[in-house]
């Protein structure tokens, strides 16, 4: 996607929205799936929000190697960029000192390209899904700094470097700050110190000085996080480092937190003269056990149906809620779209969100757009309906 957006995009990506139009990447013989099957004049996001932001959604392993034909359907329909769910995690791509799983990635930046998407790779350096190993010695004892040092570039160039060019965009590092703006105690931190953040920039952009640079969190519109990122991306750009944008997750509940926090956020990280990314968002309709906000996946619990309220579908009151929390978050959007380079939802349809397995495992969730038959919610229609508001 980057030298086609770069040189042609505008143009030629509002004219294959309006009509139908070949891939100029296609190879007839490969087997991923194409734009080329979507080319009806059907109402679709990516056309409504073309002059703000991309749209897209995360995928997981089934969708990224072309085995889930009716999401692959959806997602040529209606979104022009993806993000792996977990396959570019640590765990998934480089599990053991040495060993690197590319099959399904390949798979993933081919899909995407193969449609004209925006690739976004998720994540480098994180503190979840990152096997032990990476930590320790020999003998299970901590590595040394310069060790651990060592391990992260290898792993940044060796995962980024393959693919280089063809991705677009990275989470190079995710989850670094506390909720109250101070820095995680995680091991990269511990072992390292803050260099690690320095060093994680530096490797990526060396690995490909193109592709763009994020840092990505969930809970961005909490003041002292908000503040806590603002100082984290200031540092790196005070050290010479070109960071591309803030990704905020946007995992939200049907209530909180409210616009005018998320708005602030918007509006401080842009003021650092980077660009803003909502990279994850959905929206929990479920009652919840904690007053867990964002998305601290250590924060787990026992079954309990009452905190399953909706298994036989969502109340009419409560898919109400939602189409109106949809619409006010796209209006807000919308209202900053010269801030906003990219909306991506963390999954395709209810059935795909990792929220149907956190706080508790097994539950019913409802947090997306399409539902689990892939048709289209009333949130759906909500959010084009923002972006012709707004024209
Ligand atoms: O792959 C194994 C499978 O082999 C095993 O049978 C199964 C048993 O539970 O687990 C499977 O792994 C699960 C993995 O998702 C793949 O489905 C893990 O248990 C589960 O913990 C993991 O959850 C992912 C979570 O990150 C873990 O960190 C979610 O799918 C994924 O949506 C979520 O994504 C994160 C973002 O990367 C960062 N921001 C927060 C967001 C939500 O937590």
């Amino acid at each position: 996607m980057r030298l086609y957006r770069t040189l042609f995009a505008p143009t030629l990506l509002a004219a294959c929205l309006a009509t139908s139009c070949a891939d100029p990447n296609q190879n007839s013989t490969n087997e991923v799936p194409t734009a080329q099957a979507a080319t009806d004049a059907s109402p679709s996001i990516k056309a409504a929000y073309k002059d703000a932001f991309y749209v897209g959604a995360a995928l997981n392993g089934r969708q990224a190697s072309g085995n889930d034909a009716k999401a692959i359907k959806l997602l040529q329909e209606q979104f022009n960029t993806i993000s792996p769910e977990n396959l570019l995690k640590w765990e998934a791509v480089h599990p053991k000192q040495g060993v690197y799983n590319f099959e399904a990635v390949d798979k993933y930046v081919a899909l995407g390209e193969q449609n004209d998407m925006f690739i976004v790779g998720h994540t480098l350096v994180w503190h979840n899904q990152t096997p032990k190993w990476v930590f320790e010695d020999a003998q299970g004892k901590p590595v040394s700094k310069e060790e651990l040092l060592k391990r992260m570039e290898d792993h940044i160039k060796t995962v980024a470097g393959r693919y280089k060019g063809r991705i677009d965009s990275w989470d190079v590092v995710n989850e670094a700050l506390n909720d109250d703006g101070t820095l995680r105690q995680s091991p990269w931190l511990k072992i390292i110190g803050e260099e690690f953040l320095v060093k994680a920039f530096e490797y990526a952009h060396q690995a490909d000085p193109e592709m763009e640079l994020y840092y990505n969190d969930y809970n961005l519109w909490k003041p002292a996080k908000r503040d806590g990122a603002v100082r984290l991306v200031r540092n790196l750009q005070e050290k010479g480092i070109k960071v591309a944008g803030i990704g905020m997750q946007g995992h939200y509940g049907l209530h909180a937190p409210s616009l005018e926090d998320i708005e602030a956020s918007i509006k401080a990280f842009s003021d650092l003269g980077v660009k803003v990314a909502f990279t994850e968002v959905d929206i929990d309709v479920l009652p919840n056990p904690s007053n867990r906000q964002g998305a601290d996946i250590d924060a787990t619990f026992e079954f309990d149906e009452k905190y399953n309220l909706y298994t036989d579908g969502l109340p009419d009151s409560v898919q109400q809620q939602l189409t109106q929390r949809y619409t006010d978050l796209f209006n807000l959007f919308q209202k900053h779209s010269d801030k906003i380079d990219r909306v991506t939802f963390w999954g395709v349809t209810d059935n795909d969100s990792w929220l149907n397995n956190w706080p508790i495992q097994g539950r019913t969730s409802y947090p997306m757009l399409f539902d689990r038959q892939y048709q289209p919610k009333p949130a759906y229609n909500a959010v084009l309906e923002a972006a012709a508001k707004a024209k």
